[in-house]
């Protein structure tokens, strides 16, 4: 069988938020949010290897959660860097030998499905990037400094581009190594985009992330 890591991002802050708790360490429910993921990942027999990126001062924490739950695939808990690449690229350091394909996640999307991450593997098999993208519905408009309208863009071609993100191991080493150091960084994806195809394929609305409050309260009630 194919080797497939998942990097599950859990080092951020939860700025927006406004909590003291670091985002992923908050309860969702009787859980810690991070969980969630964890346990989903560890249940999908398509994957192989979980390296978990959390807070320097979240790594006791993580690693009892990761021994109580069983979380058996997780090889390696480790502290992130400054910006989320940073936590990207700290976790590339722990991909396992021989793995074909990479996923990275961010833990904020508790609701990821079987379903998904599925069908990203799937399309893995024939192509070098695979992102989950929901089609944007609303209007959107561009505005000026001052909150008011420039433009209108149309919304035809523009998706939400979500996590799971899923590549050919051996391309994303080399271009999270190659990257240009200061450049803002969007996503994962962003790295191949510039000289490789990537395919978007239908996205959940079900795996949003949490970033506010109001998120979270939403997401406590699908929890119950
Ligand atoms: N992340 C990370 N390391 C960072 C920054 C972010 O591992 N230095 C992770 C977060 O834990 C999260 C994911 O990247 O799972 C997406 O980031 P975001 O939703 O922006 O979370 P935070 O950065 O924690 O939130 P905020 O931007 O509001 O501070
Ligand atoms: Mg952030």
């Amino acid at each position: 069988m194919k080797k497939t890591d998942v990097i599950v991002l859990a080092a951020g802050k939860g700025t927006r938020l406004k909590s003291k708790t670091p985002k992923a360490f908050i309860k969702l429910g009787p859980k810690p949010l991070v969980y969630y993921s964890l346990r989903t990942f560890q249940n999908n027999p398509g994957i192989t290897n979980i390296i978990l990126v959390v807070p320097k001062n979240k790594q006791k924490v993580a690693l009892r959660l990761i021994k109580n739950n069983k979380f058996k695939k997780v090889s390696a808990v480790i502290p992130g860097g400054k910006e989320r690449i940073n936590s990207v690229n700290n976790g590339t350091k722990h991909i396992s030998k021989q793995s074909s394909y990479l996923l990275v996640h961010d833990s904020a999307r508790p609701f990821t499905t079987d379903l998904l991450i599925n069908k990203i593997l799937r399309q893995l098999k024939n192509n070098r990037a695979v992102i989950p993208g929901i089609p944007v519905k609303d209007t959107v408009k561009y505005s000026d400094s001052n909150n008011c309208v420039r433009k209108t863009i149309k919304r035809e071609k523009l998706y939400q581009i979500q996590t799971p993100q899923g590549f050919r191991t051996d391309l994303f080493l080399k271009k999270i190594k190659n990257r240009k150091l200061g450049r803002s960084i969007y996503d994962d994806s962003f790295l191949v985009e510039s000289n490789y195809k990537v395919k978007i394929i239908d996205g959940e609305s079900i795996n949003f992330k949490i970033t506010t409050k109001e998120d979270l309260r939403i997401a406590t009630k699908l929890i119950k």
